[in-house]
């Protein structure tokens, strides 16, 4: 299988493969990505064993040992990580052996973050098997759990060896865990591909119908953005930041709400809607761009926000470790594809961005 393309990161530079049924090639693609005489560990959780571990397994001769670690966002800890460790350690794998990662970007992040700290380090695969962990969370190189305090508070820079996002397997996601990856796509679109944006909108049909050539497209373009920031700017200068678009009171949403009720990517495509309103009043952003984005997300039909109680995702985004101490920071469109970090937000102007979310 050849590379889609190659990420160049500061730390590290590895080939990401975009295809159907590429799970199939995980084995040939790590032997050559990581070396043949590695041994692999699949990480997985039990749900995700037989329809994406097992086979990513039998995909190396001899087959790869499996460790399965629990799933969902309440148990992405640093608990879930040492047993992962444990596992590892259990399972018999050493200092050359290398971590395939299978799931979303729970399984990725967690799985990820325990490679990452495994005997100091081991290489680390991704095999992305959500929308939002394919055009978003693998890329990047950066892992975590959350802690009682915040979300990803523990966590590590460790770029992978590879990336296999297998498009074939997006045919089984639940509906809202597919549009949680089209809301980070339609982010990555207006920070910087409006043809990506333009995809969103005029084949959101063909999208929620996972038609594979169009979600691969949605696919290859968002890895194209995240992977040009982080070529760019591995550790979150202002280029990286770009990537929060939405995030700001998208994470406040989140918090309030208590991270139930709602996915991440509606909560960021809440988020999108009222950093859009910011940047109307500041004149920053046409009114009319600003419609049609929000139009667009919101043909998407994200669940709507419980009640939303401003006072409660103002305190939340006071705790978001990427907006308190000192300057306000958000990131705010001047048009579809362009951009801008903004550091001196005024509190009122986030309580007239969480109106705008409220009046929907
Ligand atoms: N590291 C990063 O740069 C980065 C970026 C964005 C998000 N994240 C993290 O990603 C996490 C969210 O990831 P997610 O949205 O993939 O959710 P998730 O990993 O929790 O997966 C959602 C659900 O989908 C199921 N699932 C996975 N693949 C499936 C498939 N192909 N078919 C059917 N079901 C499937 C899972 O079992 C799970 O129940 C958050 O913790 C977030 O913080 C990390
Ligand atoms: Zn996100």
């Amino acid at each position: 299988m050849t590379p889609y393309r190659t990420i160049a990161q500061q730390s590290a530079s590895y080939p990401v493969f975009i295809a159907r049924g590429a799970i199939d090639g995980v084995g040939g693609i790590v032997s050559s990505a990581a070396g043949a005489r590695k041994r692999p560990f699949v990480i997985t959780s039990a749900n995700l064993l037989e329809p994406f571990g097992r086979p990513v397994a039998a995909s190396f001769d001899p087959p790869a040992r499996i460790v399965l670690i629990e799933e969902g966002e309440r148990r992405k800890t640093l608990e879930t990580a040492a047993a992962a460790v444990t596992a590892l350690l259990e399972a018999g794998a050493q200092r050359d052996s290398v971590a395939v990662v299978v799931g979303g970007g729970m399984i990725g992040d967690t799985a990820g973050f325990a490679a990452s700290i495994f005997l100091r380090g081991i290489d680390l695969v991704h095999v992305p098997t959500t929308l939002l962990a394919q055009v978003d969370s693998s890329i990047g190189g950066k892992v975590a759990v959350n802690h009682p305090a915040g979300k990803n508070l523990v966590g590590s820079f460790h770029a992978p060896r590879a990336v296999v996002a297998d498009i074939d397997a997006l045919a089984t996601l639940p509906e809202r865990e597919l549009l949680s990856g089209v809301f980070e796509a339609l982010k990555s679109g207006i920070i910087g591909d409006p043809a990506l944006f333009e995809l969103t909108e005029q084949r959101r049909a063909a999208i929620l119908e996972r038609l594979p050539e169009v979600l691969e497209e949605v696919v290859r373009r968002s890895v194209d953005v995240k992977g040009e920031i982080v070529s760019a700017d591995e550790r979150e200068g202002d280029v990286r930041r770009l990537l929060n678009y939405g995030h700001t009171i998208g994470h406040g949403i989140e918090a309030a709400t208590h991270y139930e009720g709602m996915t991440h990517g509606e909560a960021v495509g809440w988020g999108m809607i009222a950093a859009n309103a910011i940047a109307v009043r500041r004149g920053m952003l046409p009114g009319h761009v600003a419609r049609r984005i929000d139009d667009s997300i919101a043909a998407f039909r994200p669940t709507p926000p419980p009640s939303l109680d401003r006072e409660a995702v103002l305190r939340a985004m006071a705790h978001d470790k990427k907006f308190s101490g000192g300057r306000r920071v958000m990131i705010l469109p001047r048009a579809i594809g362009l951009c801008e970090v903004v550091d001196d937000i005024e509190s009122a102007e986030l309580e007239y961005g969480i109106d705008a979310v409220t009046a929907r």
